[in-house]
């Protein structure tokens, strides 16, 4: 390996104030309304960073997402390359950082041509790049609990907009 190695973060992504909301998810179609209802919330300029293991649900929960905006085609995880791009209601820009091993790569890899103000960018591995990613990216930590249940904590920068309180208050 060339180069530093990314150092990545275990919680509270960066020095900001986060408001942190707890899911827990039971199954497969959980998932596919949670993903639904965050496709809704989101909008174009937005960055969501997704932390969790091999398996935990990144991909299936993007999946989601590109299905509810309106993605016609099947969503895959950019396996050889870095960045997808989905035609969706909305340009999407699906991003996996897994393959990202040096700060040299990740640099190279021009990520920020990716956080465009006219679309959604959903990254997996987003804790490989942290550094690199806008100050307000949102962030969602995918967790296992059995092989259908997840816990996913959704972390929202402070000062917190109108849709997300929306967002919340709908959870209930
Ligand atoms: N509630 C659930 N939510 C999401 N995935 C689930 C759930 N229950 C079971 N699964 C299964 O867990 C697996 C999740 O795989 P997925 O590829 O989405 O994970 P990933 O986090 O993207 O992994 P990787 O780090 O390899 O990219 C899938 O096989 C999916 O069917
Ligand atoms: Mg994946």
């Amino acid at each position: 390996m060339i180069g530093q190695p990314f150092k990545p973060v275990a919680k509270g992504p960066n020095p900001l104030e986060w408001l942190e909301l707890t899911y827990h998810i039971r199954s497969l179609a959980e998932t596919d309304r949670f993903g639904g209802r965050l496709a809704a919330a989101l909008t174009a300029g937005d960055v969501l960073g997704l932390v969790g293991e091999l398996g935990s649900g990144k991909t299936t929960l993007i999946q989601s997402i590109g299905r509810a905006l309106g993605v016609g085609e099947p969503v895959h995880s950019p396996t050889f390359v870095i960045a997808h791009h989905y035609a969706g209601r909305i340009p999407i820009y699906h991003l996996d950082a897994y393959r990202l091993e040096t700060w040299e790569m990740a640099r190279s890899a021009a990520l920020e041509d990716y956080f465009e103000p006219d679309g959604i960018t959903l990254v997996e591995w987003a804790d490989r790049i942290i550094e690199l990613l806008p100050e307000r990216t949102i962030w969602l930590y995918l967790q296992v609990d059995s092989e259908q249940e997840r816990q996913f904590q959704l972390f929202l920068p402070q000062p917190v907009e109108a849709r997300w309180i929306s967002w919340r208050d709908g959870a209930k």
